[in-house]
């Protein structure tokens, strides 16, 4: 269905949020280190975000019950953080999105605890990778079917997969709105890409299978296989001139 068109000026309050949730990310970056829990990350970013007149977007957002999302390990996405403690060897992704002044900015990142296998190194780095070939393939008036399958031809080459169940999703007003934008490849090419656009490209990687299950809180999305999962996000604009990265 339809995808809002933003203005140029709408630029202006969703950089704001986009920027603001950057600076989060980068906060907390120093604070993750063995022995840290899940909830003490979450308490920190909660206070940095009000402190900066901004609303944690994901609390109480369909009853999710805390700021951040913590996924560690075979954790997918929406992990709940907790008393879990960080050890050396783990892998955490970090996803925050702010309502500021009612515009939503959304960007996460996995971060590698201690000293890590190298199979978790390459994951998180082919993760990261996913989502700037994703982002690249990104044209004022592709198609959004362009993005999974550049994303698909890429992780194919490294024996990992692509999360089918989660995807990216428009953004600026309203925290998640269309398109659902898809991480791997589909036959179908989708809707078109145009100016004014504003959504998140955030592919979820695993090491064995894509396939996927829901803990019994409701939220927690864990590999079916058990194996490790790894994600990165940015929210983008689309204008006359190509792609901005409004979370970089
Ligand atoms: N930030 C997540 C995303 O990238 C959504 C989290 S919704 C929550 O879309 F309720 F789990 F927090
Ligand atoms: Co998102
Ligand atoms: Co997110």
């Amino acid at each position: 269905s339809e995808i809002r068109i933003y203005t140029k000026e709408d630029l202006v309050p969703m950089r704001n949020a986009c920027k603001l949730a950057k600076a989060v990310l980068d906060y907390v970056e120093s604070f993750v280190k063995e022995g840290i829990t899940t909830n003490e990350l979450n308490i920190l970013c909660h206070d940095f975000i009000i402190s900066n007149n901004a609303v944690p977007a994901p609390l109480n957002y369909n009853g999710f019950p805390k700021s951040i999302c913590t996924s560690v390990n075979n954790v997918i996405c929406h992990g709940i953080p907790g008393e879990y403690k960080l050890k050396s060897g783990d892998i955490i992704n970090i996803d925050i999105t702010v309502d500021l002044d009612g515009w939503f900015g959304d960007t996460s990142k996995t971060f590698l605890v201690g000293k890590c296998t190298k199979l978790a190194e390459r994951l998180v780095d082919i993760a990261e990778k996913a989502l700037y070939v994703g982002i690249n393939a990104v044209k004022p008036y592709g198609y959004f079917g362009d993005i999974g399958k550049a994303i698909q031809s890429f992780v194919d080459q490294y024996n990992f997969s692509i999360v089918r169940d989660y995807c990216g999703h428009g953004i600026g007003r309203v925290f998640h709105d269309n398109p659902l934008v898809v991480h791997y490849y589909s036959q179908e090419v989708g809707q078109q890409i145009l100016p004014g656009q504003f959504f998140t490209i955030e592919p979820m990687i695993n090491v064995g299978s894509y396939k996927s299950k829901v803990l019994k809180d409701g939220w927690t999305a864990i590999t079916a296989d058990k194996s490790l999962s790894a994600q990165f996000e940015h929210t983008i604009a689309v204008t006359e001139e190509g792609v901005e990265i409004l979370t970089a």
